[in-house]
């Protein structure tokens, strides 16, 4: 899987935010997306699955032109958005949750993570089968919103900010399992994240955003090497 980005320019109404936002990702790779407040992260996720149009530049999944297709089209494709907020269904218990999203999006023989893989992959999710979505933690909301995420055949996970509201060892083995899972299925993530060092810790990339222009965009090894609160 190659999710590529070229010269992405979008915004809201005529308006412009993203200013020519490049980059390349791949399989089992983790982009770790930073930038300040109002910088263009959301905006270039929501550009990225279709939730506000592509305005110039070109969006590719494995060299398909994927920037005109509805948002239906490129869920489809495998890309999936974990809006701030969780995307829950609250009234919901874990396992009624976890069967209707798996019957959307779950083809028997053809997909790559069905609902017995999902609790395999998190245990402690199992566990929780039967409780109310609504009633559980954050930590434990922000996992199941991860597992919906990943049934069916998964190639890119966009996470939102999913360490909000998250003890700091709750984001720890949050982040672990997303790092565990995506390069164990080789589904690709780009997270955006205000809590930087734990999002290098399982980063392959980093990509820095100032005023909806990509001021870094480079490995995490090369990230390691400058001052990144510089480019805030
Ligand atoms: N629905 C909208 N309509 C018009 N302008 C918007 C809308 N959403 C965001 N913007 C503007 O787009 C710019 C980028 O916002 P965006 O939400 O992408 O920032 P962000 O990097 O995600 O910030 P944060 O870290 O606060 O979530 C901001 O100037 C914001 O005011
Ligand atoms: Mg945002």
């Amino acid at each position: 899987m190659t999710l590529e980005a070229r010269d992405l320019v979008a915004g809201y109404g005529d308006k412009a935010i993203l200013d020519k936002v490049s980059f390349t990702l791949k399989d089992g790779e983790i982009l770790a997306f930073f930038g300040h407040n109002g910088a263009g992260k959301s905006t270039t996720l929501k550009a990225v699955i279709g939730l506000i149009p592509v305005q110039e530049g070109e969006l590719l999944l494995d060299g398909e032109r994927i920037d005109k297709l509805p948002i239906g089209a490129r869920l489809d494709r495998g890309i999936k958005l974990l809006p701030e907020g969780r995307g829950i269904f609250p009234d919901l218990s874990v396992k009624d949750s976890i069967d209707i999203v798996a019957q959307r999006n779950c083809t028997p023989g053809g997909s790559k993570i069905g609902r017995d893989d999902v609790y395999a992959l998190l245990p402690n999710l199992a566990k929780l089968r039967n409780s109310v979505a609504g009633e559980l933690s954050g930590g434990q909301q922000q996992i199941l919103a991860f597992a919906l995420a990943l049934l069916g055949s998964p190639r890119c996970i966009l996470l939102e900010e999913p360490s909000v509201g998250l003890q700091p060892d709750l984001v720890e083995e949050l982040f672990g399992k997303i790092r565990e899972i995506c390069g164990r299925l080789g589904v690709s993530a780009i997270l955006i994240e205000h809590k930087i060092a734990s999002a290098m810790n399982i980063a392959d990339h980093v990509m820095i955003i100032n005023s909806g222009r990509l001021v870094f965009n480079g490995s995490k090894a090369d990230a390691e090497t400058i001052n990144l609160w510089g480019y805030f």
